[in-house]
């Protein structure tokens, strides 16, 4: 992907424009993204996606048994048909892992890394319905998906920014708003993260959120550590072997918190394992019981399928990156990595990139032993499957 093209669903600007002035930094509206969007689900179909047990979704009713009422789901089916005329929000989770073309909205958004994105979020709200005025810690593409939605953003937040005292959702007590708009269909805002939003339906609406992954820094440091430990053994301690007598017994040098950094930096600074551990971390399914392959498949058999010409495609819970060390390559697939040789980088960036893997895109590959047993590996492991499965 050129990033000098202008895009549509930037408004115009590209990509580059977009990282350099508006991405984490500022909010950009952006009228028609996707010009005459429809959206590809209807509120019936998303209010069935929130029955099923799999499935993350939440109900808020702004007047309910108490303000900022919040159900979970699973939902039972006559739950709905109660509740009131106004002000309530359904939100359905990774509805890009259920329904393949909510998933294909994404392939608009290439222009970002695609380890970055974490989900689409659908939400169907009653006219004025409303989720508050509050503030997300990750970048966040909100497309009108159907109806109107006006929409308000603030001030920036952070943990110091006073909210209303409710167990479970962070409303903000205070909430200055500086712009309003309001969207239609096609219609998409993007917000850096922190910034205060509160978006109110007008009628019956459906807004898609585009929402990106982000550990925080204790996330890092402590998967990080867990992952490296695995490959530290008892005996590497703390050590003094050039220790000089002390003056006081009593007191922690600054000679003995050097050589505690110098341990900690020694670890730290193994770029292999800290790209192995960021890769298997990012590609982490969400739903990794959605991600089981067939337990046997026979190399042999498997080629001849795909010469008879069946059709391989990427499971949509699997999430795929790649990176490059040293002339090896690093295929990170859901959660797990693998070193490979670096001949296969352009069948990797396909099996990465396509929507579909078959004889003729994968030609020559389909000769090489290398080759073969990755697509083998990535179908036992569920990442791939054959489009009739
Ligand atoms: C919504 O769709 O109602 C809320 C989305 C958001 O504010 O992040
Ligand atoms: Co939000």
């Amino acid at each position: 992907m050129n990033p000098d093209t202008p895009l549509q669903l930037l408004g115009g600007i590209t990509a580059r424009e977009f990282l350099r002035d508006y991405w984490q930094k500022k909010p950009l509206l952006i009228r028609q993204a996707i010009p005459d969007f429809e959206s590809p689900i209807d509120a019936d179909e998303l209010a069935g996606l929130a029955l099923e047990e799999e499935v993350e979704s939440r109900l808020i009713i702004e007047n309910g048994e108490r303000p900022w009422e919040l159900r979970r789901g699973p939902f039972a089916e006559d739950e709905f048909s109660k509740l009131p005329e106004r002000e309530w929000t359904l939100l359905v989770q990774a509805v890009d892992q259920f329904v393949p073309e909510v998933s294909e909205l994404l392939e608009n958004f290439r222009f970002l890394p695609s380890w970055r994105i974490d989900d689409v979020m659908i939400s169907y709200a009653a006219p004025g319905g409303s989720v508050g005025p509050h503030f997300d810690n990750y970048d966040v593409f909100l497309l009108q998906g159907h109806g109107k939605r006006n929409w308000k953003i603030g001030q920036m937040c952070n943990t110091e920014s006073p909210l209303l005292a409710h167990a479970d959702l962070r409303i903000l007590a205070e909430f200055e708003a500086t712009d309003e708009w309001v969207l239609e269909p096609g219609d998409m805002l993007y917000l850096p993260p922190r910034l205060a939003h509160c978006g109110v339906a007008v009628d019956d609406c459906m807004t898609y959120s585009v929402g990106f992954r982000a550990p925080s820094a204790a996330e890092v440091l402590t998967h990080f550590t867990d992952f490296l430990s695995q490959f530290l053994s008892d005996e590497e301690r703390y050590t003094d072997a050039d220790a000089v007598p002390t003056t006081d017994p009593h007191q922690i040098q600054r000679d003995a918190l050097d050589r505690l950094k110098g341990l900690l930096a020694e670890h730290m600074s193994d770029e292999r394992l800290l790209l192995t551990w960021f890769g298997q971390f990012m590609t982490e399914p969400r739903y990794p019981e959605l991600v089981v392959g067939p337990e046997e498949v026979e190399e042999d058999d498997f080629i001849n399928d795909l010469e008879q010409g069946a059709i391989l495609i990427r499971n949509p819970s699997a999430r795929l990156a790649w990176s490059e060390v040293d002339d090896d390559l690093l295929l990170f697939a859901s959660g797990q990595s693998r070193y490979l040789p670096g001949k296969l980088r352009e069948l990797l960036k396909m099996i990465c990139a396509a929507d579909a893997l078959h004889a003729d895109n994968l030609g020559e590959w389909l000769k090489d032993e290398d080759g073969r047993g990755l697509l083998c590996e990535l179908v036992k492991q569920g990442s791939l499957g054959f489009a009739d499965e």
